[in-house]
């Protein structure tokens, strides 16, 4: 890892950033033409997402991938911080990896830590996002999940399943490791100190339930790495193996920078939204256009620096040739922004239509998908033997 200090960090990200810097200041890899062929071999098909690279860096998806074609033991694992409503952001990642459950045929490993965002955000009582935690398990059930396959944690209640794996994790991590990767200073409270421990051990969970050394895939987004650096870092010497990840891009807000984030709800596309206020934030929203008509067929758009082309890009268009007329449409002026964000309300609000429905059934599925209905929390002995 070179020594600078990335922008990014699990709690603050802007979304216009020069994704290829961050691969270098966090040490990953550019996902290449030779990983996403192998993919592809190996799940029997190619998802726009990677074709597209919104999935754009990695860390040993290849010897996971690998591992997987040999026939040993591997799982997914992602998560969520519940601390609002869920957002357009985060389910991006979760199309994707529901799309890798379904391909792959393995388990995921779901943690939500409402622990994280009790001790995170001001003004919240942990009673209030174990309550969020609840509300975003619907989204995810709605995303489309097996039930058989999708095993949740919520770090509250499940404490019991990570435990006895975070007392060793904590153990082989100083403060200063801890400082340097999530710039912690002497008045971050402890909570948040400890945390990162309970987000590394449950990358290892999967071996503990299933008792054997498992291959863990991680896909969300480039934000969630300094976690990962310190968890493969650490792994071997607890018996497990490295866990590898899948990065993906961050889907901008609505405003003129910064990441979608739930604590900007004004440039938020939340998908409790009703699809007419959705429909409203978006004819609201910021662009790459030019101030009048008259100078945007002049001079053409800038689609580069346009949260709602990003929006078309990482999401709601996966023709790549039409996102690519888009583009130059927008470019030489022949598309206002007007037209271009009214066709995105659409696909906007027919996604939240479609998405409700799911979520109001999944109201009667969630305890299919929680951890202690199905699996023992693992004994406090490691059932891994270190290598
Ligand atoms: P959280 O709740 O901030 O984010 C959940 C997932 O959504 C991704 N994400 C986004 N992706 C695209 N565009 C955005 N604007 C955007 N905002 C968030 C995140 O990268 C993440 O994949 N600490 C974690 C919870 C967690 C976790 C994990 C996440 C625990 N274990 C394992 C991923 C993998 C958090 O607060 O995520």
């Amino acid at each position: 890892m070179a020594n600078e200090q990335p922008d990014v960090t699990p709690w603050e990200a802007e979304a216009f950033v020069d994704y290829n810097r961050l691969i270098e200041i966090f040490g990953a890899k550019p996902l290449t033409e030779r990983e996403a062929r192998l993919l592809e071999e190996v799940v029997g098909e190619q998802h726009f997402m990677i074709r597209r690279r919104v999935f754009y860096s990695h860390r040993d998806l290849d010897a996971f991938l690998e591992a997987y074609r040999r026939g040993e033991r591997t799982a997914l694992y992602t998560g969520r911080g519940p601390s609002g409503h869920t957002h357009l952001g985060h389910i991006l990642p979760w199309v994707f990896t529901k799309w890798l459950q379904e391909k792959l045929g393995i388990d995921l490993f779901f943690q939500i830590t409402d622990d994280e965002k009790f001790w995170h955000e001001e003004g919240y009582r942990l009673e209030d996002t174990n309550r969020m935690a609840y509300e975003n398990i619907l989204d995810i059930i709605a995303v489309g999940f097996k039930p058989e396959k999708t095993h949740i944690v919520i770090d509250s209640e499940d404490i019991r399943y990570l435990y006895p794996i975070a007392a060793r994790v904590a153990k082989k991590i100083t403060f200063s490791v801890q400082r340097a990767a999530f710039g912690f200073t002497d008045s971050t409270n402890v909570g948040m100190i400890f945390y990162p421990t309970l987000q590394i051990a449950m990358a290892f969970l999967p071996s503990e339930i299933y008792g054997e050394p498992t291959w863990v895939l991680i896909p969300a987004g480039i934000d969630q790495d300094p976690y990962w650096r310190i968890a493969r870092d650490i792994a071997p010497s607890l018996g497990y193996p490295k866990p590898a990840q899948i990065h993906g891009k961050l889907l901008p807000g609505l405003g003129p920078e910064g990441k979608m984030s739930s604590s900007k709800p004004e440039t938020a596309l939340y998908t409790t939204d009703p699809p007419e206020v959705a429909k409203k934030k978006i004819m609201r929203a910021f662009t790459g256009g030019q101030p009048t008509a008259e100078l945007q067929r002049k001079l053409g758009g800038n689609p580069d620096r346009c949260p709602i082309f990003k929006l078309y890009e990482l999401m709601f268009e996966p023709d790549d040739k039409k996102l690519e007329e888009r583009y130059w449409a927008c470019k030489t002026g022949k598309l206002l922004c007007g037209e271009c964000k009214r066709e995105l309300a659409e696909r906007v609000a027919k996604f939240l239509e479609e998405h409700q429905k799911r979520r109001e059934k999944a109201k009667d599925m969630v305890d299919k998908f929680l951890i202690r209905n199905k699996f023992d929390p693992p004994p406090v002995e490691s059932r891994v033997k270190k290598r």
